[in-house]
């Protein structure tokens, strides 16, 4: 098969390692890639985001299957066009990326089929939120909905933070805007990952991130700093409590909706006192988490994404071996906010890639022979191993034979599980 994958961070580093090792794959791009990439697949100068590139570009290179990474070429549609074009893909319609894409959406899908998730309500203008929020109280979550979502959620400890947020939201450079106000939910967040047909559903994996940049969960949040799997809060009765009351749910109720959700469902989820409440929903792989489920995963992860695709989810079953694999992500000083471009990565040749130990480049191209750095999130260092002690271990000694001055780390991945 002529496969290619859309994406160049190190989420799509992990998909385009465990896609190779399935026989069945022949020739993987994967575009744009990154200079890891570059090392397991070709990859192709492609604008992700343009329905007509992306179709003419796999029209061109005969590809049979397409397999989409990140949320912006499924919000901006790319799955729909290939579709319609006939080619098979993984990743949800364009009205299915909802799911990720508005806030409100998916708690409207979550009342229509009685999803457990915080309680919440919805303003399109600051007053009616602002008094809301004083009747309610604090602690209390502020989200803008709309073009800004994912960047715009507060956790407002007070009144006077929630108001703040609320004002931010109405006063800021997004346009036309509306706000979803909800209740704080406390409790241990986990991520789940559930491969969708479209009618079926299947658990694919577990796994934890820490979204604080510092050590101790402090600091601003990232788009993750690190990640393992399994999620041990996550126990086989939880996960049937999710499957039954939250994601087969909201599978029918967007199935009846006529917008059936085809690819990879990811379920934010807060657990307290052995029951499980959805955060939120994403509508692609998580990026550290997709490293460390593909570092357990392997091969078979092509034949569960084309059985997805193909609608052929009912029957299929995971193989998990009982093993555990921690990521740690190497991110540039400055990250999450202004960082610089460019540094020179050495070190990079001195490590081994095996089914154990593999570091996924996020954000590198190569340049005059050599490694640099091009995002904010650079390398994520994954191990794996019997323990997830001994993942840690293979995962941080990567990270100490990496010699990247202009990068930082944390040093506790994986602290709540070890
Ligand atoms: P979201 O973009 O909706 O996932 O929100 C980002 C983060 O905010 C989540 O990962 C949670 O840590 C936190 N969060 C969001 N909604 C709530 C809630 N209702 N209660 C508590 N924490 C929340
Ligand atoms: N690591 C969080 C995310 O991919 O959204």
């Amino acid at each position: 098969m002529n496969i290619l994958i859309l994406g160049g961070g190190g989420r799509e580093h992990a998909l385009a390692w465990a896609i190779r090792q399935n026989p069945k794959c022949d020739r993987l791009i994967v575009a744009p890639g990154n200079a890891g990439i570059a090392n397991v697949a070709e990859c192709a100068d492609l604008n992700i985001l343009s329905r007509a590139e992306v179709l003419e570009f796999a029209q061109e290179n005969a590809i049979d299957f397409v397999v989409i990474g990140p949320e912006a070429p499924l919000a901006a549609g790319v799955s729909d066009a290939l579709r319609d074009a006939g080619f098979l893909v993984f990743g949800p319609s364009q009205a299915a990326a909802q799911l990720e894409a508005s806030k409100a959406f998916t708690k409207e899908i979550c009342d229509a089929c009685d999803a457990p998730t915080a309680a919440w309500a919805r303003f399109t203008d600051a007053t009616s939120a602002r008094d809301y929020v004083t009747a309610q109280g604090a602690p209390i979550v502020v989200k803008a909905d709309g073009l800004a979502a994912g960047k715009g959620v507060t956790v407002a400890e007070t009144i006077d933070q929630a108001h703040q947020a609320i004002d931010a939201i109405f006063d800021g450079e997004f346009g036309e805007m509306s706000v979803v106000i909800e209740e704080f939910m406390e409790g241990e967040e986990a991520s789940f990952f559930i491969l969708c047909d479209g009618t079926d559903c299947l658990a694919l994996g577990t796994a934890q991130d820490h979204k604080r940049v510092g050590d101790g969960d402090t600091g601003p949040n990232t788009g993750g700093m690190g990640a393992y799997s399994p999620a041990p809060v996550l126990t086989d009765a939880l996960q049937d409590q999710v499957m039954a009351q939250i994601v087969r749910p909201t599978a029918a109720e967007m199935a009846r909706r006529g917008m059936p959700f085809q690819g990879v469902l990811y379920a934010g989820l807060m657990i307290k006192d052995g029951r499980a409440r959805l955060v939120e929903y994403n509508v692609r792989f998580g990026d550290p988490e997709c490293q460390v489920l593909m570092m357990r995963l392997g091969g078979q992860i092509l034949d569960l994404l084309l059985a997805c695709a193909e609608g052929r989810l009912t029957g299929m079953s995971v193989n998990w071996a009982d093993d555990h694999a921690l990521t740690v992500v190497m991110a540039a000083q400055g990250y999450p906010g202004g960082y610089q471009k460019g540094s020179i990565i050495k070190g990079l040749d001195s490590l081994s890639e095996t089914s154990f130990e593999m570091t996924f480049h996020a954000g590198t191209a190569a340049e005059d022979g050599q490694v640099i750095a091009t995002g904010g999130r650079v390398l994520t260092c994954t191990g794996r191993g019997a323990t997830l002690a001994e993942a840690h271990r293979r995962a941080y000694a990567q990270v100490d034979a990496i010699d990247w001055p202009q990068g930082f780390c944390r040093r506790d991945i994986g602290w709540r599980a070890l």
